[in-house]
């Protein structure tokens, strides 16, 4: 899609991290923003920053894992812009633990975030973007761990798997029916943001805590938010995703040293090994640029 001045971009996950990059970029692009967050506060500083430096600006406290509360934005959007033409499913937590040191509470709340997020999205806007009829794209934010089965990270891992091939249908489904709407499906590594600091975006009641945690999770813990603090400046990552969203690229690896952790995954499967177990500080150090 080629991004025009004027038109419409709506954000979840908007308040901080990747989103308020991807926000800032869409702004500097003249695009209109629709952001959504579950931290009202910051969504409203966030909001305020970008309103201060001309941009036109919708900001709604939305939880996207609850269906009512994405529909509400869908709602908001069109009838304050009366259009979307970019939608970033973006919002997103991450837990840190095997598959059976993650609580029925962890897994609903990753899944429900990650994964149901995103089909929420899905379902409130794109039919209102076909029925636009005018070129547009969809981003589902999910990671390279959507693509390998990183260990202690098994919440997260299904979310992210589940976010892939529900773009890779996606893009079928669209072509099927011969519609102007893109898609891509960002698959990065480590980006310097607070995902490592997930737990605040949680319910109270929830809430755990590293030292609460097993052995392998509160080492794994700690390891992510090592990655994280290395990670890529998320300006750097939102360049990467303007330029695929123009250039109509569907997988979006933003490190290229994933590409040989994902080509080992397929070749384990296509030649019938052991999976290889992929090391944690992957797409740790090198950036590329757009
Ligand atoms: N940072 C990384 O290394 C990395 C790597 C790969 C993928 N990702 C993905 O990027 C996306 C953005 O994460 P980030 O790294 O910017 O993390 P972040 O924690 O900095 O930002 C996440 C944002 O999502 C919001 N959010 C959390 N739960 C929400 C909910 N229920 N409803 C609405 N908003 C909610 C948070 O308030 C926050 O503003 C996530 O989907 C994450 O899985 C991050």
């Amino acid at each position: 899609m080629d991004i025009r001045s004027g038109e419409v971009a709506v954000i979840t996950g908007a308040a901080e991290g990747i989103g308020r990059a991807l926000a800032i970029r869409a702004h500097a692009a003249g695009m209109k923003l629709v952001l959504a967050d579950i931290d009202g506060p910051r969504l409203a500083e966030t909001a305020d920053a970008l309103t201060q430096q001309g941009a036109d600006v919708l900001a709604l406290r939305t939880d996207v894992a609850v269906a009512a509360e994405v529909d509400a934005l869908a709602d908001a959007a069109f009838a304050r812009f009366g259009t979307v033409h970019l939608l970033v499913n973006n919002a997103g937590v991450a837990v840190a633990k095997s598959a059976w040191e993650t609580s029925l509470a962890d897994w609903d709340w990753v899944l429900g975030v990650n994964l149901y997020g995103v089909i929420h999205g899905l379902r409130a806007f794109v039919p209102r973007m076909l029925e636009g009829g005018h070129p547009g794209h969809i981003v589902n934010v999910a990671s390279i761990a959507g693509l390998i089965s990183a260990p202690s990270m098994a919440a997260y891992n299904v979310s992210k798997h589940g976010v892939v091939t529900l773009s890779e249908g996606l893009h079928h489904d669209l072509r099927l029916r011969g519609a102007a709407l893109g898609v891509s499906v960002l698959c990065p590594a480590w980006v310097r943001t607070r995902i490592a600091e997930s737990e605040r975006n949680r319910d109270a009641p929830d809430r755990t805590c590293v030292a609460d945690q097993g052995p392998i999770a509160g080492q794994a813990a700690q390891m992510v938010a090592k990655a994280v603090a290395s990670g890529m400046d998320p300006a750097q990552l939102a360049d990467i995703v303007f330029a695929s969203i123009e250039a109509n690229r569907f997988y979006i690896l933003t490190h290229p040293e994933t590409r040989a952790v994902v080509r080992a995954r397929l070749d384990d499967i296509l030649e019938d090994r052991l999976p290889t177990a992929p090391a944690m500080g992957f797409g740790k150090t090198r950036d590329r640029a757009p």
